[in-house]
């Protein structure tokens, strides 16, 4: 059986490397990666390859950056003659950026067969291309594999058979489970490298509502400048966001402790955040990561793709304004008590294990 593994971004590469490695076990699998090359640059993706042991691809795309349709349809071009050269029994994408839609389509085009790993998240705002991705990507797959139970009475919700959909798990957190001992093993060199005395907050903010107009962005900067005079606050800053800020010649003020970092390596954010005293973000893999971990979440957007983290996690929603995010941190901080470490349904580490046995056995979850 020849798989192919189309990835471009990276969210889709700690989703991607366990079903790799998963799928290595398997007799008779042939596994190959296609990286679109949506994200492009070392930090947001070679590094990510490296650290979690991705095989390297065996094609590189080289699409790179553009308007939401010029990259969807750089990936759909440049995907035919993979498709047609390789002719694969199934193809599996991850996610819902602009790759994973892109390629399920130029796969579904050709009558090959599609696997949704992560089907089923809806966000109801379909003013995010994610959510467009989503819709699309689960009405052409054939395999639907979801990560939550709220994820398949979406699924069901919409009309799609049941007999497609299989309730696997969080592969996200395969991920997470095996890298933790290495990530927090570098702690204190960590510690030291960023510099670390005491509490402190993580940050990263990307998406376009958060970070395309300039008066939004500033007033959640301040915000988080002002935080930084009570705390440390650790700043991953995503390409996009830091372009954005030289655009508008915004430079946090250095007034507290709001530190800049370029994007972090999966390795130093995990286990960053993992002893964080919260993690405020915009970011869909960090609401699940963090929830896993018992560290409180705060998440700048009107909702989300992943309620499961709200309901049963460590995530809380917030307006996202500067005072939302200052109103909503305080809050988290100056809580008391101990911190409960949530167990949601199948986030297990056996995720991709599950996964392989579908895609291989025609299993039933
Ligand atoms: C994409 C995903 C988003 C995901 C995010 C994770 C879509 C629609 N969006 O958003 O869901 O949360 O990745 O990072 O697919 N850039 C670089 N170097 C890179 C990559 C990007 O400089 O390696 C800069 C470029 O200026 C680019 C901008 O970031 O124009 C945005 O990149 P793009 O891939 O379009 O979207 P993301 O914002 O990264």
């Amino acid at each position: 059986m020849k798989i192919i593994s189309v990835v471009g971004t990276r969210p889709n590469f700690m989703k991607l490397a366990p079903v790799a490695r998963e799928l290595e076990t398997r007799p008779g699998v042939e596994h190959i990666i296609v990286h679109t090359g949506q994200h492009y640059d070392a930090d947001m993706s070679d590094d990510f390859f490296d650290e979690l042991d991705i095989p390297s691809p065996s094609y590189e795309l080289g699409v790179g950056s553009g308007t939401h349709t010029e990259v969807t349809a750089a990936v759909m071009s440049r995907l035919e003659p993979v498709f047609a050269f390789e002719r694969p029994d199934l193809v599996i994408v991850y996610g819902d950026v602009n790759s994973t839609m892109a390629a399920a389509m130029a796969a579904a085009q050709r009558g090959i067969r599609v696997a949704h790993v992560e089907a089923g998240l809806r966000s109801r705002d379909r003013t995010m291309p994610e959510e467009l991705n989503r819709l699309v990507t689960d009405h052409i797959a054939d395999l639907l594999l979801a990560p939550s139970a709220d994820a398949v009475a979406n699924l069901a919700a919409e009309g799609i058979d049941r007999d497609k959909v299989h309730f696997v798990g969080n592969v996200m957190i395969d991920s997470l489970v095996r890298a933790l001992p290495r990530a927090r093993g570098g702690r204190d060199d960590r510690g030291r490298r960023f510099n670390v005395d005491g509490p402190y907050v993580v940050t990263t903010l990307h998406r376009p509502s958060n970070v395309d107009d300039p008066e939004h962005l500033r007033d959640l900067l301040v915000s988080l400048e002002e935080l930084s005079r009570e705390t440390t606050v650790l700043f991953s800053m995503h390409p996009r966001t830091k372009r954005r800020l030289e655009e508008m010649q915004l430079k946090p003020n250095g007034g507290g402790a709001l530190r800049v970092l370029d994007p972090l390596g999966y390795l130093d954010m995990l286990g960053l955040v993992s002893s964080a005293s919260l993690v405020i973000t915009d970011s869909g893999g960090l609401q699940e990561e963090t929830s896993f971990l018992g560290v409180p979440c705060i998440t700048v957007r009107p909702n989300t793709e992943r309620p499961i983290t709200c309901s049963e996690g460590t995530n809380e929603l917030v307006s996202p304004t500067g005072a939302g995010v200052l109103g909503g941190a305080r809050k988290v901080l100056n809580r008391k008590g101990p911190r409960v470490r949530p167990v949601i349904e199948r986030w297990d580490g056996h995720a991709a294990e599950r996964i392989a046995d579908v895609v291989c056995d025609g299993a039933r979850f």
